[in-house]
């Protein structure tokens, strides 16, 4: 079954995020693949999704992929950490064989830790991610499937997504919130020699965080594992390839005010940007 309002003409690649924190993902994906178009949407009138419920995130991201699917995109990335935890799964074997078949949805949390195996010798890894991917288990679980030789600790930090969105990454008081989760998780782990980066927002954190990590441990932003995933995902599958525009254009919509997101999303993307509003609703 396919719905009827939705082209089969080919169109730009879906980025979803419920804020800014996706567009850390855009700009790895847009370096590696810049031919491609993309449309980037980001649910910031409802962020953040790390406190809130399963149902309630799963409700979110359903709705803003059948948004993506109706602008014309036959691919979707959840660049969310949370989305993919809670609804990634739901959405791909329940609701895609009655939307369309051959559209794809795919998340950033398998292309993360299939890319950890090579990187840890410890064979210790921590995990610094939202409170709603942390308690979803969802690392443990995926990284246990390929690397049942790991063990994971987990560390949620729920100040550091409202720190970046405010603009106070660079602030004093950023120093504390990280530091502290840091050296929590380290406490839980003293031979950890690996920390994945399991929420989007975080890579802007990352100078702070640098500073309060242990030398020689190793710090997994997501960017560039999910744009070379992307990369190897075409090449094992050019039908969807086929179904990707490829003119190097980037379209932005926000479910908040577009000067409101403009304004911040030259943070993440160092650029200016045009930016719509719309609803998901
Ligand atoms: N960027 C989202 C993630 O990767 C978190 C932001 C939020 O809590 O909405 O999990």
């Amino acid at each position: 079954m396919i719905k009827e309002n939705l082209s089969q003409a080919p169109g730009p690649i879906g980025v979803f995020d419920s804020g800014y924190g996706g567009l850390t993902i855009l700009s790895k994906i847009k370096e590696l693949l810049p031919e491609y178009d993309y449309i980037y949407l980001g649910d910031n009138a409802r962020a953040p999704y790390g406190t809130r419920s399963f149902e309630i995130v799963y409700e979110f991201t359903l709705q803003a992929v059948n948004k993506l699917f109706e602008m014309g995109c036959h691919l979707v990335i959840l660049a969310c950490n949370t989305a993919s935890a809670k609804a990634l799964r739901t959405i791909q074997m329940n609701d895609l064989p009655n939307i369309d078949p051959a559209r794809r949805v795919l998340g950033v949390i398998r292309p993360t830790v299939e890319s950890i195996g090579a990187i840890t010798q410890s064979r210790h890894i921590g995990v610094l991610g939202t409170t709603g991917t942390i308690k979803s288990e969802s690392y443990p679980l995926e990284i246990h499937k390929l690397y049942p030789d790991i063990q994971v600790s987990g560390e949620a930090c729920p100040m550091w997504v409202a720190l970046v969105e405010n603009n106070e990454a660079q602030s004093l008081g950023a120093d504390y919130f990280v530091q502290k989760h840091i050296d929590n998780l380290m406490h839980k782990d003293h031979e950890i020699d690996t920390i994945i980066l399991g929420c989007t927002h975080y890579p802007l954190l990352l100078h702070k965080i640098k500073r309060f990590v242990p030398e020689g441990v190793t710090i997994v932003a997501q960017g560039e594992y999910v744009a070379r995933s992307l990369k190897d995902y075409f090449h094992r599958h050019p039908e969807m390839d086929a179904k990707c525009t490829k003119e190097g254009k980037r379209l932005f919509y926000t479910t908040e005010a577009a000067d409101k997101f403009s304004e911040s999303a030259s943070i993440f993307l160092n650029e200016n940007i045009e930016v719509q509003r719309i609803s998901l609703e």
